[in-house]
């Protein structure tokens, strides 16, 4: 029996990868590689000495994915795939719900024609909007100010709705993991995240100024109502992350299988920090400048964003252990290791 991860040769699902092989699961990823290489797959195997089955495969291809199920034992899926830019789904908005909503519903078709009951989906912290208070908890308002944040609370909704009503005796069984602001990468430098254009996130841009690809960061806003003006987030390393995905299965593996089930968690430290604060991490851990102007805000972002992750510690025991030099220490190995990412001409 294996798990089914979707988007696994991305930058969050190449890491759980490797934290599931560690805690003895079987693997499955597949990917249609629109945002992702398949070395990031090689590069998991390189690190845990396991071979991973992988297939490059859209889940807009309803027939292949259906011949996925048909041919596997699937136990569960982990569903990252997904297009995740947030200035690209305001640009192209039917490209976003397109793939996100009906490559989900596919996926859900299969798996309840093929009788598999247990999810975990990426969702994220974008759900919250502008939150009416930090740190922020489950039930905080839901309110996304973007169509890629309204897909993922629209399949939030569509697997609650399900979980609520069974279709055709189908047990379902699913986490909602929202995701504060991964960062960093695999301490061994071999897989990190790697943008396919100028990165639109912070860390991958300050990665690339760091090494000399880009010259300096823009920093959007220093007006904010923060400490020192710039915006505040809550940076969690990958692989707690990832590691959060393990415990979240575990915990899934074990509710009820008569009865189906939705609960959702942040993942995230609970701790805020500013842009300057992580420009100078960044510069600490890895020796290197990262010049930098003050430039206008940038239309949509808010002021702070934290987490409160108290129920993922209390139910699936689960917290992040890595600090903020850990995170900025692994971003510098793997980008200064990889400087063209997966591309490297080197190799
Ligand atoms: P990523 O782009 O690195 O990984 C997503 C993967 O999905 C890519 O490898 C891409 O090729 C694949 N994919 C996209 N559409 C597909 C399709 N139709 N069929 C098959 N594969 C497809 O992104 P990531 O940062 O690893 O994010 C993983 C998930 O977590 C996404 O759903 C994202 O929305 C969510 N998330 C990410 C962040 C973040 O800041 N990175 C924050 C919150 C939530
Ligand atoms: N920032 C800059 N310059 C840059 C990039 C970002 O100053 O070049 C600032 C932003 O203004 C913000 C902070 O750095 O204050 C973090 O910005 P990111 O773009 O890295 O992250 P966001 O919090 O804006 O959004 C990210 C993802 C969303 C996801 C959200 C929560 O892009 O998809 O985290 O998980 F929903």
């Amino acid at each position: 029996m294996a798990i089914l991860v979707t988007g696994g040769a991305g930058f969050i699902g190449s890491h759980t990868c490797v934290e599931l092989i560690a805690a003895g699961y079987e693997l499955l990823v597949i990917d249609n590689l629109c945002n992702s290489r398949a070395e990031a797959v090689s590069r998991v195997e390189q690190i845990t000495g396991q071979s991973v089955v992988f297939l490059k495969l859209d889940l807009l291809d309803k027939p292949a994915l259906d011949a996925c199920f048909a041919q596997h034992k699937i136990e569960a899926v982990i569903h990252f795939a997904g297009l995740k830019a947030v200035g690209e789904s305001v640009s192209k908005p039917l490209l976003y719900y397109h793939n996100n909503i009906e490559g989900t519903l596919n996926l859900l078709a299969a798996m309840q024609r093929h009788g598999v009951s247990d999810l975990i989906f990426s969702s994220s912290a974008t759900v919250y909007g502008d939150p009416d208070s930090v740190p922020i908890t489950e039930e905080a308002a839901v309110r996304p100010t973007n169509p890629y944040g309204r897909t993922k609370l629209m399949i939030e909704d569509m697997l609650s709705d399900l979980t609520a009503s069974p279709a055709d005796n189908h047990i379902w069984r699913v986490v909602l993991l929202r995701y504060f602001n991964p960062v960093g990468a695999h301490p061994s430098g071999l897989i990190g995240e790697d943008p396919s254009d100028i990165p639109n996130n912070l860390v991958p841009y300050i990665a690339q100024v760091a090494v000399g690809k880009l010259q300096q960061l823009s920093v959007f806003g220093d007006d904010y109502a923060t400490p020192d003006g710039t915006g505040v987030r809550d940076y969690i390393h990958v692989m707690d992350l990832s590691n959060g995905h393990v415990k979240a299965l575990q915990w899934l593996q074990q509710q009820d299988a008569g009865s189906s089930m939705c609960e959702v968690f942040n993942l995230g430290t609970g701790t805020g920090y500013s842009v300057l604060e992580m420009i100078n991490a960044f510069e600490q851990a890895s020796g290197q400048p990262v010049p930098y102007k003050i430039v206008a805000r940038r239309e949509g972002d808010i002021a702070t964003c934290y987490a409160d992750p108290q129920k993922a510690q209390h139910l699936l025991q689960w917290q992040a252990d890595k600090n903020l030099s850990e995170m900025m220490a692994d971003t510098w190995r793997w980008q200064s290791s990889n400087p063209n990412g997966y591309d490297d001409p080197q190799e």
